[in-house]
């Protein structure tokens, strides 16, 4: 990975992107724990509470929670009574992030559904748990498509959508990848353009993760 750009994340995340404790710990037990170092940067995940505190989201869903780090970055933003419903399959991953998320001291705020997503988004919809303010889809990328599709469904109009890691190095621009996840996150950005009810863009990232990106959509509910 390029030097250069972990260190100028280094110098954001020292200066203005002020990670506190309980974020440090719950990297820390996740490692601790086995869990696979995958979690969004600590300026994404500053990015991710700016987004929810910009947009006044009271209501946020989550879609692939690992260790609950982006989890609490976004909870942060809420309200004292606003809701984070995080989705996850893995149920180590869904025992460590719940005990993240208390000892960050947010579990009145948060609720980590364990089971596949696909299992999950249905039950939310008969709960009439929507609308969500901000949904951050960052779980199997080749469901990118349906977690897409459940956003735009359990959102209202002004609603933000955030996707993680649509550029993977730069594969996603290959229309011959047989990668899952690109074929995936192509046939969502495909959708996407195809759909007049969001309005959308892409932002290529480097830093301590590497070369990645997110994708950013607003829902208009135009549908002309
Ligand atoms: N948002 C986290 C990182 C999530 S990593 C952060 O930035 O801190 C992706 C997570 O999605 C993993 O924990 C994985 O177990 C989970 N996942 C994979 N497939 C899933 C599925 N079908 N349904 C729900 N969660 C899934
Ligand atoms: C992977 C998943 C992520 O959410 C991420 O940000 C980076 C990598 C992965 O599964 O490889
Ligand atoms: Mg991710």
């Amino acid at each position: 990975m390029n030097e250069q750009w972990e260190a100028v994340d280094d110098y954001f995340d020292e200066s203005i992107v002020a990670q506190d404790s309980a974020l440090t710990n719950a990297l820390k037990a996740s490692e601790d724990a086995g869990l696979p170092r995958v979690n969004v940067t600590a300026s994404q995940g500053k990015l991710l509470h700016l987004l929810a505190t910009m947009g006044n989201a009271r209501n946020i869903l989550e879609i692939g929670t690992l260790g609950g780090y982006s989890t609490i970055w976004l909870a942060r933003a809420l309200p004292a009574d606003g809701r984070l419903i995080t989705l996850e399959a893995n149920e180590n991953h869904a025992t460590v992030a719940r005990a993240n998320i208390a000892a960050a001291g947010l579990a009145d705020r948060v609720d980590v559904r364990l089971g596949k997503a696909s299992d999950t988004l249905p039950v939310l919809a008969e709960e009439n748990r929507g609308p969500f303010d901000l949904v951050f889809i960052d779980a199997d990328k080749q469901s990118n498509p349906d977690y897409f599709a459940w956003a735009v469904k359990l959102t209202r109009p002004g609603s933000v959508i955030v996707v993680d890691n649509v550029v993977r190095g730069g594969e996603v621009a290959n229309s011959d990848s047989a990668d899952p996840a690109v074929v995936g996150t192509r046939k969502m950005v495909a959708d996407i353009a195809r759909n007049n009810a969001v309005s959308a863009t892409a932002i290529q990232t480097v830093g301590g993760k590497g070369y990645d990106g997110f994708l950013l959509a607003v829902v208009t509910g135009n549908e002309f």
